[in-house]
């Protein structure tokens, strides 16, 4: 059994040997070895070699080919997004399509997506028929999530709307994560389908977490453009739960915002006064805390197994970040 430290050591060292061969320096390869060099915070390969382990009994660093398969489809997906939500900031960093052009992104976003399934089954060959089921699932989930994220910008939706738009987008990879680890190590159905109900429920928590930093995140650390889903009209649930909760007047003040004010502080700032006076933040904390317990609930039955509790903590310390 490794520690997260060892896990993510070995992590770095092998996607590095991928972004740094010589081959990848220019042309479709430059913009994968550019984005898997900016870094990130790695939670998918971390949670898929950490099920690895606690299902298997076996060091995570078996499957670290596998867990780079689901940082290949993570890092594809954000090069895709930022096209999509107008993002000119990336870890940090200008995003691929500013870097080099849309076209550029999409095409080296393919290749990488392609790429993924070649990492999912390597030294795990008997079980690619279930591994690329259980992969295929998840992919399709969050690309009908992220149409959802789309279709619903600058629309009306509700609460429930949204949890179902961000459980595709983003908690189906958090819980595909566990679930691909725990299919490699050969668990039993049932323990991977709670593997993968734990990673999912934690995932809404995560993405609510990540709408509320997008707003509220200290910007020299976030690494993204802070108000970013303000200025796209992003239906985040801190805009559903101000439309929701707006009078008249402030509804008034709102549409303006949305729909006619031209400068991007401005709409930002008085966005975020709406927020203020709403209540909202404390909202957003409040629901995001009671996904992650919900997930720590569903965990109960895992807890017996040596090895889980490093994906316990992994989630307790994900709830409590700040940027
Ligand atoms: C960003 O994911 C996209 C979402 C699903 C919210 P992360 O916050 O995990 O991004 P990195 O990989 O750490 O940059
Ligand atoms: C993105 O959600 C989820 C993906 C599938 C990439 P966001 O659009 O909120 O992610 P960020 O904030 O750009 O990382
Ligand atoms: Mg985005
Ligand atoms: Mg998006
Ligand atoms: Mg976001």
């Amino acid at each position: 059994m490794q520690q997260p430290a060892e896990l993510k050591t070995a992590l770095e060292i092998h996607l590095k040997a991928i972004a740094d061969r010589p081959s990848w320096q220019s042309g479709l390869y430059a913009p994968m070895s550019y984005i898997l060099g900016l870094g990130g915070k790695r939670i998918r390969p971390m949670l898929l070699l950490m099920s690895y382990q606690a299902m298997s009994g076996r060091d995570g660093t078996e499957a670290l080919n596998c867990a780079t398969a689901v940082e290949f489809f993570h890092n594809f997906s954000l090069i895709h997004d930022d096209i999509m939500d107008n993002a000119p900031v990336r870890r940090g960093k200008p995003t691929v399509h500013e870097k080099w052009n849309t076209n550029t992104a999409i095409l080296s976003g393919d290749a990488m997506f392609a790429l993924a399934y070649e990492y999912l089954i390597v030294g795990f060959e008997p079980r690619a028929a279930a591994l690329m089921r259980e992969f295929t699932r998840v992919s399709v989930g969050v690309c009908e999530g992220q149409m959802q994220d789309m279709e619903m910008a600058g629309q009306r939706a509700s609460i429930p709307q949204y949890i179902e738009m961000i459980r595709k987008k983003t908690a189906m990879l958090i819980g595909g994560s566990l679930s691909i680890g725990a299919i490699a190590a050969g668990a039993q159905p049932e323990e991977v389908a709670q593997l993968y109900a734990l990673g999912e429920t934690a995932g809404i928590g995560f993405q609510l977490h990540d709408d509320y930093l997008d707003v509220y995140a200290p910007a020299d650390k976030f690494g993204k453009q802070v108000g970013g889903d303000i200025l796209e009209n992003k239906m985040t649930f801190l805009l559903i739960r101000c439309i929701e909760k707006a009078d008249a007047i402030q509804k008034r003040e709102l549409d303006r915002l949305l729909y006619e004010e031209p400068s991007p502080e401005a709409k930002v700032a008085g966005v975020m006064a709406l927020y203020e006076a709403l209540g909202i933040k404390a909202e957003t904390m409040a629901e995001m805390d009671r996904y992650f317990a919900a997930a720590d609930a569903l965990a109960a039955d895992l807890r017996s197994r040596p090895g889980f509790g490093l994906i316990d903590d992994f989630f307790q310390s994900l709830s409590k970040r700040d940027h």
